[in-house]
């Protein structure tokens, strides 16, 4: 048997991401590593594709999951119209501003926005972008399943020249689909007694001010969290509440989380692959982590105000759910002295004493209180 190369590249979408080369194609600064510190300083170029400045991270937790990145719509201008055959979540970083969606041949739906609203663009409907105010650029942070959609299919046209609309999510129904009025709904999850309070709406116009978050207190993981929830959305998103001067317990999952900074905040996140160094990442309002698959990772506040944190998550699959791990959760009494040590010191620079329980540390049946969460 004889073998030959006529010259021609052969592209592997299967090892060689087909993301990773179709964004190698695209002429925006790409930023990767484990984190950024603060998207809103992230440095920005025109970006020909959305006819804007922007940047795009491209972050090791990712993995071909997920993508994320920032556009600039500079003061005073509407950028272009953009489409693509996926749904995008979009987050204000910064600004005030308007956007319009519509498919072709109806009529434009639009909606005003300010730093910290949270809406979806549903599959493939046009939108546009328009800046209000005229004195300083609008930010907004896009998050989609684009690598992993392009991984079964690498042809980008499919994504940015697919015509394919489906009419009835924007025009059929008989509330408008940008009402920034959320529904409460009850889930009860399908192994556990506890229920939890989802807010489905395509418009969130605040999250920080958002309301209503439960007491999260599986494993020790205590914190406050919330579904805010798109309707008839694959992309699950959530908000996370990290009371001052506390931390969550090290956990891992699968790839793809993107978790970002949506309040002031003083605090930092330890991310580690069992075995592995610790990557120690400051966080504030305006970070952004993923961690990668499998590796551990906790939240920590060492700062004298709630973290608050919005979190956008892979598919399902993705998340590892089916998979037994027994080491899913480190709990405090397994946990590296150095992490106790890092957190007081941390606060100790902030002046303020940590509110963690010493039994937590050394009694593996330890009791939380019920109201240590609301104790400031
Ligand atoms: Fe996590």
């Amino acid at each position: 048997m004889t073998t030959k190369s006529d010259g021609a590249k052969v592209a592997d979408h299967w090892w060689e991401l087909a993301y990773d080369r179709w964004l190698a194609s695209q002429d925006v600064p790409v930023h990767t590593g484990h984190y950024v510190q603060d998207l809103r300083t992230l440095e920005r170029g025109w970006w020909s594709l959305r006819g804007c400045p922007g940047a795009v991270l491209n972050l090791t937790g990712h993995q071909g999951v997920t993508e994320a990145h920032v556009l600039e719509i500079p003061a005073g201008q509407t950028i272009p119209p953009f489409r693509m055959a996926l749904e995008e979540v979009i987050y204000v970083a910064e600004g005030q501003g308007l956007t319009s969606v519509w498919a072709d041949g109806h009529p434009k739906v639009t909606f005003e926005w300010q730093k910290h609203s949270l809406f979806r663009i549903p599959n493939n409907y046009f939108y546009q972008l328009s800046n209000a105010r005229g004195d300083r650029p609008a930010l907004t942070v896009h998050v989609s399943y684009l690598p992993m959609a392009m991984s079964t299919n690498p042809n980008p046209d499919y994504f940015f020249k697919n015509p394919y609309v489906d009419t009835s999510e924007l025009y059929g129904a008989e509330t408008n689909f940008y009402s920034a009025q959320a529904v409460q709904r009850q889930i009860i999850r399908r192994d556990s007694k506890t229920t939890s309070t989802q807010w489905y709406a395509n418009f969130f116009p605040d999250l920080t001010v958002w309301d209503k978050l439960n007491v999260y207190k599986r494993a020790g993981r205590l914190a406050y969290n919330g579904g805010v929830r798109f309707p008839n959305s694959a992309i699950r998103t959530g908000l996370m509440c990290l009371p001052s001067r506390r931390y969550r317990i090290a956990h891992r999952h699968g790839p793809g989380v993107t978790i970002l900074g949506i309040q002031e905040a003083q605090g930092f996140v330890i991310m580690w692959p069992e075995g592995g160094d610790y990557v120690v990442a400051p966080w504030q309002e305006g970070s952004v982590f993923v961690p990668p698959n499998q590796w551990y990772h906790m939240h920590v506040n060492s700062g004298a105000v709630e973290n608050r944190q919005l979190r956008i998550f892979p598919p399902q699959p993705l998340m590892n759910y089916t998979a037994p791990d027994p080491k899913k959760y480190i709990p405090f009494v397994e946990e590296d002295p150095w992490i106790r040590k890092k957190f007081e010191e941390e606060l100790a620079k902030n002046g303020l004493t940590s509110l963690m329980p010493e039994g937590a540390y050394t009694d593996p049946d330890f009791v939380w209180d019920e109201d240590w969460l609301k104790e400031d």
